[in-house]
């Protein structure tokens, strides 16, 4: 089998570990018993670009019982886990071409590796795949039936690509599915980015100020959660709708000139680039702590920031360098690339298993649907998105009410008033 990992030793902690992930994972295991039966992608060929971690192993696990032929690679440089990436392999016999630090050119070739296996169904996050695919081999693009992206940011480069004519297969959005965007990208960003800060620089959040750039679903969630550890936050935006709902969600909102120099802790989250430059870093206090957990690592100008600096950054903990302006020190936490996947584990098994049964249902209907479908982005059928969030009450022992008759002739009536 061909494959592309850094140690082939780290198995068996993978498998341990994705176990422990699939415990918490209730919905995407009855999906998985339920393709094992019915072999609903049997013959298949799915190119997954993913990031490599415990959660990512449940869902191609679960590909691989519907009878997909799965191919694995990397999303980011910086998020494999590479004890899973060993298991994929080992026990899986899932070819994995994934490398934690790997280059960007590595990373390329990573992609061109499953490309090579000529898939018929792309699972992207970010939209490096398809974007490979439709730019270096506009040759094979007739041969795919259709694809699946994770995230807000593959959503919006697809859409780009589907007003310029230039998507040559469906794709389903999975990340505009209720039961993906409003707990992926809000609880489980919101948990896993103050993860990644804590665990690079074991900072104490109370008392801090910490400025969050972007108030959608995942600024929501980061703000919040930092609030609730004691933090003073900050929220910066561009959108008037959006900065009218930080606002009323309690929190302090102001241009980056101003918060860049009262800020701690610094979070990108905006999808963006140039969000931090060098504006803004002539400002900040000594010690400020920068994190990025928007997809890409554009937001943080780092190339800037290293012109800027005196003399060369030093890397202070593993994934802090240290940059020194104006005699002040800034630490960037993971080279401004996703700090939640970068130094810590990315989102909880607990909150994937909604984007992952989001993933494996996405490829179902696409598969079935293949044929009367556009080349354009597809939303997640409603149904769908219903049936998974009643799956996870299931899972979470959470009953709720049903309505009565008459309830339900009352919603449907028109002529009863006041
Ligand atoms: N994106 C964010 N967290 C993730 C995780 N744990 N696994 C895969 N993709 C993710």
């Amino acid at each position: 089998m061909d494959f592309d990992i850094a140690d082939a030793k780290l198995a068996e902690l993978g498998r341990q570990r994705i176990a422990w992930a699939d415990t918490t994972m209730g919905v995407l295991a009855s999906i998985r018993e339920r393709f094992s039966k019915e072999k609903p992608l049997q013959g298949i060929s799915v190119a997954a670009c993913l990031h490599v971690t415990t959660e990512t192993a449940n869902l191609l696990r679960t590909l691989k019982a519907g009878g997909a032929d799965v191919y694995a690679c990397a999303s980011n440089p910086l998020s494999t886990q590479d004890d899973v990436a060993a298991s994929l392999v080992e026990h899986e016999g899932i070819p994995t071409f994934a490398i934690k630090g790997e280059s960007a050119e590595v990373y390329y070739s990573h992609i061109d590796a499953v490309l090579d296996k000529f898939p018929k169904m792309t699972m992207d996050d970010g939209c490096d795949l398809v974007s490979r695919l439709h730019s270096e081999r506009p040759d094979q693009v007739s041969q795919v039936l259709a694809g699946t992206e994770e995230t807000t940011t593959g959503v919006i480069r697809l859409k780009a690509m589907e007003a310029e004519r230039a998507l040559k297969f469906p794709i389903v959005a999975v990340n505009d599915a209720d039961t993906k965007h409003m707990f992926d990208n809000r609880y489980g960003t919101g948990q896993s980015t103050l993860d990644g800060v804590i665990r690079a620089t074991n900072v104490l959040l109370a008392g801090k100020v910490l400025v969050v750039a972007g108030y959608g679903y995942c600024g929501k969630g980061v703000a919040s959660r930092a609030r609730g550890m004691g933090a003073q936050v900050v929220v910066t935006e561009i959108d008037p709708l959006r900065a009218l709902e930080a606002v009323m969600d309690g929190f302090r909102v102001e241009p980056m000139e101003i918060a860049a120099a009262e800020g701690d802790i610094f979070i990108t989250v905006t999808g963006n680039r140039d969000v931090l430059r060098g504006e803004f870093f002539r400002l900040m206090k000594d010690g400020a702590i920068l994190a990025n957990s928007g997809h890409f690592d554009i937001e943080i100008d780092i190339t800037t920031l290293s012109e800027m600096a005196e003399g060369r950054q030093r890397e202070v903990r593993p994934f802090v360098q240290e940059y020194v302006v104006n005699g002040k020190r800034i630490m960037v936490i993971a080279e401004g690339r996703l700090v939640n996947l970068a130094a810590a584990e990315g989102h909880p098994a607990a909150v994937m298993d909604m984007s992952f049964a989001n993933q494996a249902l996405a490829a179902e209907w696409v598969a079935k649907n293949a044929g009367s479908l556009e080349p354009k982005v597809y939303n997640v059928p409603k149904e769908i998105d219903s049936e998974i969030a009643r799956l996870k009450l299931e899972t979470m022992n959470v009953d709720i009410d049903r309505l009565t008759p008459a309830q339900e002739e009352y919603l449907s009536s028109w002529t009863v008033g006041t």
